[in-house]
């Protein structure tokens, strides 16, 4: 017995040595050590010694196990070690190669639309300004004119983070900081990320983009929010898009209006896809700041008066790339990015 281990010991160790990849290797591990393995069989076989031999053999057995154990250790060590230099050694970086594989996405659709938003509305005079998506109820709610029992307050509609702040539900609570800080006249956008407790599918997501303007004076009127408004449209789409006001109602705003932009599709024809209205609906918001808004931000309703408005910026982006799923917009798959 003790002259079997010792020969396998032998042979073993100088297969080892002769090994020259991780394959050979483990091939000889099995070989010896795995479930078939000679050792293995060895080991099975020491049943039958004697109660003086088996403690002497199972201490050899198991110093030959160990010995083969940390040969391969070493082995499997020095052929990576090898692998890796014959890479250095053969492989060159060429500093001239072809890397039109390599995929770099492009600035994302989404900050594109909001950046040209921005300079369109600075090229109109508006200052541009920020505000936190993390905002209190009341800037959210209670200074926008909500009243205590309108459904948008409540938790199924609202991230509240705690009882006096929440994720800004729409850009109007920037309007509210401004007023607070700032004296007539009043000419700012502000853009940035919105959040409603929503489902997610193609159109919708509970994470969006709002761009909201504000302007208060002495004397602005209804007609200057339907020029204003008129003028961007055109704009951002094209000299032959027309706009149309619907009424509408917003607790801030009184009169309060939707504006409907011709159909991106027909300009107006009527096609399919405005069911043959030729009015793509909804573009935004709108109205006069209402009079109790003014008041609780500190200004004069006697001495001022102001137009809002705010529209979706995911919306506008995907009409103007033609894009039909908003998931698109938040992945960031390089492959979509690419397009653009
Ligand atoms: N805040 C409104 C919304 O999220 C949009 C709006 C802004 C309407 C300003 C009027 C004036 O739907």
């Amino acid at each position: 017995m003790k002259n079997l281990l010792t020969d396998l010991k032998t042979r073993v160790l100088s297969d080892i040595e002769g090994a020259e990849s991780l394959e050979a290797l483990e091939s000889i591990r099995v070989k010896y050590l795995g479930k078939k393995g000679e050792l293995t069989s060895i080991l099975r076989g020491m049943g039958k010694l004697s109660a003086e031999e088996r403690p002497i053999i199972g201490l050899l057995a198991n110093e030959v196990r160990d010995e083969i154990e940390t040969q391969m250790a070493e082995k499997r060590e020095s052929i990576g070690e090898a692998r890796l230099a014959k890479i250095i050694e053969e492989e060159e970086l060429d500093v001239t190669a072809n890397l039109s594989e390599v995929r770099v996405g492009s600035r994302n659709p989404l900050n594109r639309t909001m950046e040209e938003l921005e300079e369109l509305f600075r090229s109109m005079g508006f200052s541009v300004v920020d505000g936190p998506e993390i905002d209190t109820v009341d800037n959210n709610f209670t200074f926008l004119n909500f009243p205590e029992n309108h459904p948008s307050i409540e938790m199924s509609d609202t991230f509240y983070i705690d009882e006096k702040h929440l994720l800004r539900t729409h850009t109007s609570p920037v309007q509210v900081r401004y007023m607070m800080s700032h004296k007539p006249p009043i000419r700012m956008v502000s853009a940035g990320r919105t959040f409603r407790f929503d489902d997610v599918d193609d159109t919708h997501s509970p994470m969006f983009h709002q761009i909201e303007g504000l302007v208060v004076d002495e004397g602005v009127s209804m007609a200057n929010l339907i020029d204003t408004l008129d003028l961007f449209v055109k704009a951002l789409f094209g000299e032959d898009m027309k706009t149309r006001f619907r009424p509408h109602n917003f607790p801030f705003t009184e009169p309060s209006a939707e504006v409907d932009v011709s159909c991106f599709d027909c300009k107006g024809e009527g096609c399919p896809k405005c069911n043959f209205t030729g009015w793509s609906m909804e573009l935004l918001g709108c109205g006069m700041v209402h009079p109790n808004v003014l008041s609780m931000c500190g200004i004069d309703p006697e001495k001022y008066t102001g137009f809002a408005f705010g529209m979706g910026i995911d919306r506008i982006t995907m009409v103007k790339y033609g894009i039909d799923n908003i998931r698109l917009l938040y992945d960031n798959d390089k492959r979509f990015l690419q397009q653009f």
